[in-house]
C-alpha cells in the first residue's frame, strides 16, 4: 500500500497529540487553581460597606459579645444583621455627629435598614444551619477566625465543599465544650493547658451538649464545688445531690480509687472529672457525650445538598 503521509508527518502528529495533551493538562490545572483562587472564594476580601463598622473595636475593644449582636445564632440557621435599633442604643449619645455614622441615623429617621453587603454568601443550592454547629460545640472562630481582631470583616476559610467535608469527615479536631463557642481565643487543651470535663448523663433530661460540664482550671481543687456536686449527683445514676451518696454509689465508679473513711465522703467531683491534655482526647469524649454522628453519615451528599 503506498504511502500517503511520510514517516515525519507521522511524527508531527504524534506530536501533536502530545501537545494537545499538554495545553488540556494546563488548562484544567489553571481552571482548577482558578476555582480555588481567593479572587473567585472572596477570601480575604473586604467589601465597600455603607458604614465601616469594625469588630475589632466593638468585640475587643468594648467587649461586646457576638450573640449582643447576631441575637439568632444559637437558634436559627442564620446568626442574623443587627437591626439600626441595636447601633442606636448606643450611638444615640456617643460619636453622635461622626460623618461615618450619618447611614445609621439617616436609617433610624427614615425606618430603613442599613443594607450590608454579604461578606459570606453560599449558593442557594447548599443548606447551612448555625444552630446545629455552635450547639454541638464548633466556636464561631473555628469557621470565621479571630473576628475580634478584624477593623473590617472579610471571609477567612474559602467555604467551598472541600472545606466543610474537611471538618466533616473529622469534627474531633474541631470541637470545644459548648461554653466556650463564644470564646475569640479559645486554644486546644494541652499538657500546659489542660481541660477537664464531667458529664450529667442522660438522667439530667437537658440537651446532650449542655449537660457536659467543661472546666479550664483543675476542679478537685475547688472554686467550683457546688457546681460539680450536682453534677456529680447525677454521676450517681440521678440520686439527689442533696442527699448524702451511699458508699456503693462511689464504689461503683470505675474512676473511685480512693477509700471512702467513715463519716467522711470524698468529694465527687474528684470521681467524676476527666483530665484531656490534646485536642483528640477531647474532640473523641465530646463527639461521644455530644452524639456527634460519624464521618461517613455527615459526608453523605443529602446533608448539604437537599
Ligand atoms: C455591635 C454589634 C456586633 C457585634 C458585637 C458583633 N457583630 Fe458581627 N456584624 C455586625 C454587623 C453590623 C455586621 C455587618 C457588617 C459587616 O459585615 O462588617 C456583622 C457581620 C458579621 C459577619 C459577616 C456577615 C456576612 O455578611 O457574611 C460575621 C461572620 C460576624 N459578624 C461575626 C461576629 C462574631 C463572631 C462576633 C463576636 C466575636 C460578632 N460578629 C460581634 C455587628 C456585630
Ligand atoms: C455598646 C455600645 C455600642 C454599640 C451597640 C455600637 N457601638 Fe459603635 N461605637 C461605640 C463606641 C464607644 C465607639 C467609639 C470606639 C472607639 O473610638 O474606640 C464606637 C465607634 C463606632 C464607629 C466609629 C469607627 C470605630 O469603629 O471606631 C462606627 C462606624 C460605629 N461605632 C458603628 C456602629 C454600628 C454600625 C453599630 C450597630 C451595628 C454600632 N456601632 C453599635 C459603641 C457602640
Ligand atoms: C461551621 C462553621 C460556622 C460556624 C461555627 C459559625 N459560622 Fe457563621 N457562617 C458560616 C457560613 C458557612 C456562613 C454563610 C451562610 C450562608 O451564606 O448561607 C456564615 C454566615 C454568618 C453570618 C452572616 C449571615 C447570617 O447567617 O446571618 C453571620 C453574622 C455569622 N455567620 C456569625 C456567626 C457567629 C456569631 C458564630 C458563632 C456563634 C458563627 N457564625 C459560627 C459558618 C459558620
Ligand atoms: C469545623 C467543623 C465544621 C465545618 C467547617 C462545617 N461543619 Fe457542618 N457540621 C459539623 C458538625 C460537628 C455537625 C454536627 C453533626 C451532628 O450533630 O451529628 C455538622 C452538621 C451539619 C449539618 C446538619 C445536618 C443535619 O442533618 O442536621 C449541615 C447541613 C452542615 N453541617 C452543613 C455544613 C456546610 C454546608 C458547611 C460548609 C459551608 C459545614 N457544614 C461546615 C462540623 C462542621
Ligand atoms: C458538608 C456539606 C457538603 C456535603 C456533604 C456535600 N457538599 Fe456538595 N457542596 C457543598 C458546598 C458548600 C458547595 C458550594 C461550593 C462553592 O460555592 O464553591 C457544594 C457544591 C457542590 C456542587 C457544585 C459544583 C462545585 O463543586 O462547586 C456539586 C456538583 C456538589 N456539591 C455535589 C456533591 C455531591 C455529589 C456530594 C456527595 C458525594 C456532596 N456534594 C456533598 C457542600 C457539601
Amino acid at each position: 500500500m503506498a504511502q500517503i503521509f511520510d514517516r515525519s508527518s507521522n511524527a508531527l502528529a504524534r506530536m501533536s497529540l502530545v501537545l494537545t495533551g499538554l495545553i488540556v493538562i494546563a488548562l484544567g490545572v489553571t481552571l482548577d487553581s482558578l476555582q480555588r483562587s481567593p479572587w473567585v472564594t472572596r477570601q480575604g476580601q473586604r467589601p465597600d460597606q455603607p458604614v465601616p463598622f469594625s469588630h475589632k473595636h466593638h468585640v475587643q475593644g468594648l467587649g461586646l459579645q457576638c450573640q449582643y449582636c447576631h441575637t439568632s445564632v444559637e437558634k436559627s440557621s442564620y446568626a442574623g444583621i443587627p437591626p439600626t435599633k441595636t447601633c442606636i442604643n448606643c450611638h444615640a449619645q456617643i460619636w453622635t455627629n461622626a460623618a461615618l455614622l450619618e447611614p445609621v441615623r439617616s436609617s433610624w429617621a427614615t425606618n430603613e435598614s442599613i443594607t450590608w453587603t454579604k461578606v459570606h454568601d453560599l449558593p442557594d443550592y447548599v443548606y447551612f444551619n448555625h444552630s446545629i454547629h455552635v450547639n454541638k460545640g464548633l466556636g464561631c472562630a473555628s469557621c470565621h477566625g479571630r473576628v475580634d481582631l478584624m477593623p473590617l470583616m472579610y471571609q477567612q476559610n474559602t467555604l467551598q465543599m472541600e472545606w466543610c467535608l474537611n471538618c466533616h469527615r473529622d469534627p474531633a479536631k474541631n470541637l470545644r465544650p459548648v461554653s466556650q463557642i463564644y470564646n475569640m481565643a479559645w486554644e486546644a487543651p494541652s499538657k500546659e493547658k489542660p481541660v477537664w470535663c464531667a458529664a450529667g448523663g442522660e438522667k439530667a433530661g437537658k440537651p446532650t451538649a449542655q449537660s457536659v460540664d467543661c472546666q479550664t482550671s483543675d476542679p478537685s481543687k475547688g472554686g467550683v464545688q457546688v457546681a460539680s456536686l450536682s453534677f456529680a449527683g447525677l454521676m450517681m445514676g440521678g440520686q439527689d445531690p442533696n442527699q448524702p451518696l451511699s458508699v456503693e454509689g462511689v464504689h461503683s465508679n470505675p474512676h473511685a480509687e480512693s477509700t471512702v473513711g467513715a463519716g467522711e465522703l470524698r468529694l465527687p467531683e474528684q470521681v467524676s472529672y476527666t483530665k484531656f491534655t490534646s485536642q483528640r482526647e477531647l474532640g473523641y469524649y465530646l463527639m461521644d457525650h455530644y452524639k456527634i454522628r460519624r464521618a461517613n453519615e455527615l459526608s453523605s451528599c443529602e446533608v448539604c445538598h437537599r
